[in-house]
């Protein structure tokens, strides 16, 4: 949610520990803000100006007189408690301005906390619940107590799931993480140490990242040993995969235009390390006992936002493709739902962050019930990972646009392979059937390729939809969910009202709202509904609405009907969410461009959400 630096050495280049942070700007942009300890003095800068708020800072250290320091950390803030104002921009500092304390996560028990500090003499200048724990800090340490001690006592007290990193003047050469659930790494290069939320803040910096075990207080820094806490030596250390190449930006204009570029690679990169070259599953990863699988009756599948959308193409696959029945939800609801569960069970948690606390803590229930789980995620010791029973890695590199574009044709992947093995052990196909099914699998890419280079001529026919203010978006059967993900995008990009329907549920009430001015946009699959999405289609025209048809290669049958037709190669109809799901993506970028926005910082919105 919100994103976390932090670094510790001797002479740390202010600039490139800020670039760092730049990095993170993905999780959070209405404030940001900086502490630095340089020379015994604690500095600190913030800004509030929405996305403008790293330029402002950046300007602010190209101007300071010093460029190097002992101890930085930094933040960049998606509010849960307080408007995005300076005041309540981290870090936030205790009463005597030498704690600078950055947050992420929510403080469940911080108003019976603030109360009582304020009754001791406390004076706050925020109103989020963060600067509880530098209070809270100020009275531990006052007794003379050792940092990671303090720190270590002060967390106990805190109700919720965060990560928090403190720099104290008063031990420069020190810096102190502590996390529950939220996401915090550590790593290091030869001379200084670093914590992130996330591995891409360090990417071109540090040769080794660790993971930070929860509920235990790490110190960074120079001889740290004596200071309590867990010192990096001691840590796990992290494979991570990606390359500082591989979050910059290519010369597009914005990573959702780079990201939808590279969905190709991501969804070939994620199938075929599921497959060796003669096609066979590769099943080293599930760790799950093949006995096991084959004896599940139910799969479930949660996530939230695109994550879900792509659970709901994989509902057909594994229906299809296993013949087991499928479950699919939004882990927010399903974990309230009171579930029906047991061992024979399959739960999919799917999170491209696998950060997600929704989907996390609805994973953790489903496991309580006896339930075996599975996560698919892009993030390589994610917490999603860590939780679940086994892991299908999505390997699409870094995703940085807060809108999902090539991890969600990459989640599509693993889901298909996934399905495919299920219905292997199922019996429901022969081994020669779920070869084929895998190479025909691993052959969409070559589709994908072909598909993604159309997206000007997709514009040219979506031209004159441009300031429309209202999008219907309608499919059947697996392109159902593709009309879900295509009104996601319009709404999270482009601000503009969209809503999703299956088709045939357009006459049940949706239809009233059809007029000149509304836009249909519908997908037609070359499938055994096609007959009826195209009864569907005469609805839509007899209503006066405009109808924008996404149509396979060949399919004359819309041409009568369309005002504009948007097309896609020819596939087999089973995988052809992955495949009508790109101008969807393109079309709602390119209103949000048009209308002058940011495509790769929503308003309001945030790449990883780890609050509920
Ligand atoms: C946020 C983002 C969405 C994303 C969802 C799930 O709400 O704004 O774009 O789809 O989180 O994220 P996850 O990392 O769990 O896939």
């Amino acid at each position: 949610m919100c994103g976390i630096v932090g670094a510790v050495g001797a002479e740390l280049d202010l600039v490139s520990i800020f670039e760092g942070l730049r990095r993170l700007e993905y999780r959070g942009y209405d404030s940001a803000g900086v502490a630095i300890i340089h020379h015994g003095e604690l500095e600190v800068a913030k800004a509030s100006v929405a996305r403008e708020s790293m330029g402002v800072l950046a300007d602010w250290l190209t101007a300071q007189p010093f460029t190097t320091g002992q101890v930085m950390v930094g933040h960049t803030r998606w509010p849960t408690h307080g408007a995005p104002t300076l005041a309540n921009t981290h870090p936030h500092l205790d009463c005597t301005g030498d704690i600078a304390v950055v947050h992420n996560g929510i403080i469940e028990n911080f108003r019976e906390l603030r109360q009582a500090l304020l009754e001791r003499g406390h004076v706050f200048r925020s109103e989020t619940d963060s600067e509880v724990i530098a209070h809270l800090l100020e009275e531990a340490l006052r007794d003379g107590g050792r940092p990671a001690d303090a720190l270590g006592a002060v967390f106990s007290q805190l109700i919720g799931h965060m990560s928090i990193v403190v720099a104290l003047r008063s031990y420069p050469g020190l810096l102190l993480g502590v996390r529950r659930t939220s996401p915090l790494l550590a790593a290091s290069n030869a001379q200084q140490s670093f914590f992130a939320s996330d591995a891409p803040a360090f990417l071109s910096l540090a040769d080794q990242f660790y993971e930070v075990p929860e509920e235990v207080v790490v110190v960074l820094g120079e001889g740290v040993e004596g200071d309590g806490g867990v010192a990096l030596a001691t840590l796990e250390p992290l494979a991570i995969e990606w390359s500082s190449q591989d979050a910059v930006l290519d010369g597009f204009a914005s990573y959702y235009e780079m990201e939808l570029h590279q969905s190709p690679e991501a969804f070939y990169d994620t199938v075929s390390a599921l497959m060796t070259l003669d096609h066979e599953a590769v099943v080293d990863q599930l760790l799950i006992d093949s006995y096991e699988l084959r004896r599940v009756r139910k799969v479930v599948i949660i996530g939230c936002g695109t994550s879900y959308h792509a659970g709901l193409v994989g509902r057909y696959l594994v229906e299809h493709l296993a013949r087991i029945p499928v479950e699919v939800d939004v882990a927010s609801e399903y974990r309230y739902r009171d579930p029906i569960l047991d061992a024979d069970t399959l739960v999919v948690g799917i999170s491209q962050s696998g950060e997600s606390l929704e989907t996390i803590t609805a994973l953790r229930e489903c496991m309580a019930s006896g339930a075996r789980t599975i996560a698919i995620t892009n993030v390589i010791g994610s917490q999603l990972s860590r939780v679940a029973d086994a892991v299908l890695y999505t390997r699409a590199g870094p995703e940085i646009s807060v809108a999902s574009t090539k991890t969600h044709l990459a989640q599509i992947g693993a889901l298909g392979m996934l399905a495919i093995y299920l219905g292997e052990l199922k019996g429901v196909l022969y081994p020669e059937e779920s070869k084929r099914r895998r190479q025909e699998l691993l052959a969409m890419t070559e589709l994908l390729r072909m598909t993604v280079q159309r997206q000007e001529s997709w514009r040219a026919g979506m031209a004159e939809y441009l300031h429309r203010e209202r999008f219907f978006f309608i499919g059947r059967n697996l392109l159902y969910p593709v009309a879900m993900e295509g009104a996601l995008k319009m709404k999270e990009l482009s601000y503009i009202a969209a809503e999703a329907y299956p088709a045939g549920e357009l006459k049940h009430g949706p239809i009233a709202m059809l007029d000149e001015q509304a836009v249909v946009v519908a997908l037609l699959g070359k499938d055994r509904l096609h007959e009826k999405m195209l009864s569907n289609l005469e609805e839509v025209r007899a209503r006066g609405a405009k109808l924008v048809v996404v149509a396979v290669d060949g399919d004359t049958s819309p041409t009568d009907l369309a005002d504009t037709i948007l097309r896609v190669p020819q596939s087999d109809a089973l995988w052809s969410p992955l495949l009508m799901v790109l101008p969807l993506q393109v079309l709602a970028g390119w209103m949000a461009q048009i209308r002058g926005y940011d495509l790769d910082k929503p308003r309001n919105l945030a790449k990883t959400v780890t609050v509920e």
